[in-house]
């Protein structure tokens, strides 16, 4: 029988490398994609690797979207092993700068189309008495600083549900992984979304740009997404995989100050560290 792997956000990046890295270890994996047309490189990849990858059309904050892919890789393979929920994007710009739409299109994303998708898939993983669902939150996850609250916000609240279904699926022998990325090299920084409509005068444009100059110089020297795409393969070849897996030294230095260090330890930490 097939294993199984649901990919969402295969277009670039970290879900690229992490439906290949599946598809290496024997997983037939659905790379999903909300414009399959850019899925050329990837199946160009797959037949001259021959790996079992399939390219379907899944935009997450269509329902309608979850629902067919879902429905053809049931009536495909009749399982789903893993779900990895990675589609996702930045939403920078300082919360007065913000509209309360901008914030809500951000959560949907990120957020609501995790929950659509695990409310999908966590049934089918039920019944089969096994399932990995992989949740790609990130050190913003764990860890705020000023220029980018919707997209930390969503993060930590991608956190908080991952915890929360570790106890409510582990039961059903259903576990869940959150992978909490540093700073990765992937198209992330270049598609990233600004405020539409931040005033000329903004008293915040300074300390959006110092961040938003911040982390594209951080980009440069970011980690490889195969690096993410492989403590993925790890983390699912564990017996009982951990609560979360940090990838990239830069993450792993942030999360490990956050551990030691008092909240005002770590505040002035990490003033002192970024700006
Ligand atoms: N790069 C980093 O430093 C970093 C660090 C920590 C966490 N992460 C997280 O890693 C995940 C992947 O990001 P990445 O770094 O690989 O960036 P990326 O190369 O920009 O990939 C993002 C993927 O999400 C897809 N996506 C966005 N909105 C979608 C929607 N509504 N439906 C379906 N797919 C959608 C994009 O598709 P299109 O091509 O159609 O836009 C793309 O395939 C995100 O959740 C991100 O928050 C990234």
């Amino acid at each position: 029988m097939d294993k199984v792997a649901l990919v969402t956000g295969c277009s670039s990046g970290i879900g690229f490398e992490t439906a290949l890295a599946l598809a290496r270890e024997g997983y037939h994996t659905y790379a999903s994609m909300r414009d399959t047309k850019k899925g050329a490189k990837i199946q160009e990849m797959a037949k001259k690797e021959n790996l079992p990858i399939s390219v379907i059309p899944l935009d997450v904050d269509k329902p309608e979207s979850i629902e067919s892919a879902i429905k053809q890789i049931m009536s495909e393979k009749k399982r789903i092993d893993v779900l990895v929920n990675n589609a996702g994007y930045g939403l920078f710009g300082c919360l007065e700068d913000l509209t309360i739409q901008e914030l809500r299109a951000q959560f949907e994303t990120n957020f609501f189309a995790v929950v659509n998708l695990i409310q999908k898939v966590s049934p089918i993983m039920r019944s089969q008495k096994s399932g990995n669902i992989v949740n790609i939150s990130s050190v913003a996850g764990k860890i705020g600083f000023p220029g980018s609250p919707a997209y930390i916000s969503s993060k930590f609240a991608i956190e908080g549900l991952s915890e929360c279904l570790r106890y409510e699926l582990s039961p059903f022998g259903v576990n869940t992984i959150i992978i909490e990325p540093g700073v990765i090299k992937t198209n992330f920084f270049g598609s990233m979304a600004m405020p539409k409509n931040t005033k000329p005068d903004s008293p915040y444009k300074d300390i959006t740009n110092t961040v938003v100059a911040g982390v594209k110089m951080m980009a440069e020297m970011g980690t490889h997404p195969k690096e993410v795409a492989d403590v993925i393969v790890k983390a699912l070849k564990e017996k009982n995989p951990l609560p979360r897996y940090p990838v990239g030294n830069d993450a792993i230095m942030f999360l490990e100050a956050k551990k030691m260090k008092t909240d005002i330890e770590f505040e002035n930490y990490l003033k002192k560290e970024l700006f």
